[in-house]
């Protein structure tokens, strides 16, 4: 299978592929991306109600089918600047990101949108308003347990990735290609059950990438192949063409690869780049 790298920035690349070419986009981007880290005054929530902003921009009313729908979207938009101008650093990284993960993916195509816990709420509104509420799929919850543990509040150990397809009525997803998992409590299943195993929920109880061995590239922000092999399993057939915009260390591309679809991977930074080039000496480097 082709693997593409493309070293640049993804809002860029993204604006050279072609319409719906993708059945399926991952994206990973960094925590904060887009906000101001220091803040000189940190804003206080205002109460005084929640107004659309007539000075929102208007909405791009190219992109109708699904999303994008009209007054909606400057509302929410203006609406949550209101309440928390961070909102607005956010968006403004993520947005036009996302309006291109929805123009690159075919009719039955699907973004993941892999995210911090302390983002995960303005992005599913964000995603509300560039595919639609209908197309919303999922919640997906992963859940490692490693690392240290706050003893002041429940330990963070999950991530969120949230799951949309472009059209609700003719998505693919297929659950029999995914690993099955062992049942929690074999003993309450039939032994047939219990030997086949059980199909992923919506919660991943998966491991980080271990601290050595084989998947181990040493790029920080790595994660497992066991998560993104769910992903290309469901939602995309062998043949299909995968699209990650903040490649990192790769991931997306060789599980993509692994499974026999093709991939194209786009990251900014030379070091995600060498590190790509080592795990998939195969992949074409472009750019
Ligand atoms: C959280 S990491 C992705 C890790 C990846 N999922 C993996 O398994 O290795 C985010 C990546 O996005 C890249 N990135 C951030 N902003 C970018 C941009 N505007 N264009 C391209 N890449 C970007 C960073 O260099 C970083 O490698």
């Amino acid at each position: 299978m082709t693997v593409e790298i493309h070293l640049g920035d993804n809002l860029e690349v993204a604006r050279r592929l072609p319409d719906a070419s993708f059945a399926l986009v991952y994206l990973d981007p960094p925590f904060n991306t887009g906000r101001r880290q220091e803040r000189a005054i940190e804003s206080a929530v205002r109460t005084e109600g929640l107004q659309p902003d007539p000075d929102a921009p208007a909405p791009p009313v190219g992109l109708v089918k699904g999303g994008f729908r009209g007054s909606s979207y400057a509302r929410t938009r203006g609406a949550l600047k209101l309440y928390d101008d961070r909102f607005d650093d956010y968006w403004g990284f993520l947005e036009p990101r996302l309006r291109e993960a929805w123009r690159l993916l075919s009719d039955d195509g699907t973004l993941y949108l892999h995210l911090d816990y302390r983002e995960a709420h303005y992005a599913k509104v964000m995603l509300d308003a560039v595919f639609g509420r209908h197309c919303f799929l999922n919640e997906l919850i992963w859940a490692y347990d490693y690392g240290a543990k706050s003893r002041k509040r429940w330990p963070s150990k999950h991530d969120t990735i949230l799951v949309y397809v472009k059209d609700p009525s003719a998505y693919f997803f297929d659950s029999d290609a995914v690993d099955r998992e062992p049942y929690m409590a074999p003993g309450l299943v039939t032994p047939e059950k219990a030997a086949r195993g059980k199909l992923p929920t919506d919660v991943w109880w998966h491991t980080i990438v271990p601290t050595s061995g084989r998947e181990k590239t040493g790029y920080p922000t790595q994660k497992p192949e066991g998560i993104l092999r769910r992903m290309v399993q469901a939602s995309s057939r062998p043949g299909d063409r995968v699209l990650d915009l903040f490649a990192g260390s790769g991931t997306t591309g060789a599980v993509a690869d692994g499974l026999g679809r093709d991939a194209v991977l786009v990251d900014h930074s030379p070091d995600a780049l060498a590190v790509m080039r080592a795990r998939i000496p195969d992949a074409l480097v472009v750019g």
